[in-house]
């Protein structure tokens, strides 16, 4: 196989992060990445609510903020693709510089703030490619958002569910964010609680066939308490999965020292392994097994992806290793995840889900 990273890889590293990401982009948008989809083993497939996943391992969310490369992206080898965070209106996120290497810890901090072109013009975008006579197999969901200066956030979700829903395959309410001020509040119970239903209520109003199921995103830097009831509140008012987890405001002791550990915002990559895969299983203790979980956080290597499915993740999603690391962590995990799930006497991936809770 060509490493077209090994080429690509230094010289993105050249740029700012911020630079190196939309150049990113427009690489894929082109077209030109060589195809590494299909033919996955057999033992990764998945049924999830109602949906096919050839194989568990995802797009994280924050990559691909306004749907301009989910072809390209299913491409590369992913089950699925998450597309956004997208705000009702458009706006331009924070101020640049934002977001920075860590790269002695293969870790990112950003702090963009939902930049987003908002859901008229995404909306467009993802119509245009479910309607595209090429397009790849794989499942494509929607993270919702609100605007940094909207007055009321709930009206903002509400939005996405309708603008986005009916052309999803999955919503998420991303209420985990640390880069808009005031949004992480909205994980406390009475305000979730409100939140949930009118989303809900919004979803049953769209009258689709088959309504996309609904999941909330979460931040990592939770106590015990708040999991307990993010969970008790997740399983009643009937929502269908949860993602686990966002960025950390927490430094770890890995991290500190580092030259760009003291910017303001979210870290990401290898230092917030420990602590996402450790609220994963809490949740996952939480919930009984009863809502499938998207373990996300850290995750540099198939072992890394194998322990979030010890510890209850159905599916997983990367971002910050393909920063260092490039696509073809993609391809080491779906080789390498049959032969753990195998090498523990598992039949199917669905048996190794939370195998470490039991
Ligand atoms: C540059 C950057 C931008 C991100 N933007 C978003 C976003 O818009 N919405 C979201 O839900 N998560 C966003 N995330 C969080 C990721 O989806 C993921 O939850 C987090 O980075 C942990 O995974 P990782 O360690 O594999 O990167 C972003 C992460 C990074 C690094």
């Amino acid at each position: 196989m060509i490493d077209l990273f090994a080429v690509t890889g230094p010289l993105l590293r050249c740029l700012t992060p911020e630079r190196a990401h939309t150049t990113t982009i427009r690489l894929l948008a082109t077209g030109l990445a060589p195809a590494k989809a299909g033919n996955d083993d057999p033992i990764l497939a998945q049924r999830l609510w109602g949906l096919s996943f050839a194989n568990p391992v995802g797009m994280a969310a924050g990559f691909d903020k306004n749907a301009e490369v989910i072809n390209p992206l299913l491409g590369l080898g992913f089950g699925f693709v998450e597309i956004g965070t997208v705000t009702p209106r458009p706006q331009p996120g924070n101020p640049q510089p934002r977001c920075f290497r860590l790269p002695a810890r293969e870790a990112l901090i950003n702090r963009y703030g939902f930049n987003s072109e908002g859901l008229e013009a995404v909306a467009q975008r993802l119509n245009a490619w479910r309607h595209r006579r090429r397009r790849r197999a794989g499942v494509v969901g929607s993270n919702l958002g609100r605007n940094k200066e909207s007055s009321d956030a709930v009206h903002d979700y509400v939005a996405g569910v309708y603008a986005l829903g009916p052309i999803s395959d999955y919503l998420v309410i991303n209420v985990s964010s640390p880069n808009t001020p005031g949004l992480r509040a909205l994980q406390d119970r009475e305000p979730l609680t409100e939140l949930l239903g009118r989303v809900l209520e919004a979803r049953a109003d769209l009258c689709e066939k088959r309504p996309p199921p609904l999941l909330l995103k979460i931040a990592p830097d939770l106590t015990s308490e708040d999991l307990a009831t993010i969970s008790e509140v997740s399983l009643s008012v009937g929502i269908d999965g949860l993602i686990v987890s966002n960025t950390t405001i927490t430094r770890p002791d890995d991290v500190t020292g580092l030259p760009a550990a003291t910017e303001t915002g979210g870290l990401s990559g290898r230092p917030v392994f420990q602590l996402s895969t450790r609220v994963l299983a809490e949740i996952y203790k939480h919930t009984r097994g009863k809502l499938p979980l998207i373990g996300v956080g850290g995750i540099a290597s198939p072992e890394d992806a194998y322990a979030k499915i010890r510890a209850g993740a159905s599916l997983i999603q990367l971002y910050t290793a393909l920063v260092y690391q490039g696509p073809r962590l993609i391809h080491d995990i779906k080789t390498r995840l049959p032969e753990l799930i195998k090498r523990d006497g598992f039949k199917t991936i669905t048996e190794a889900v939370g195998a470490d809770a039991r």
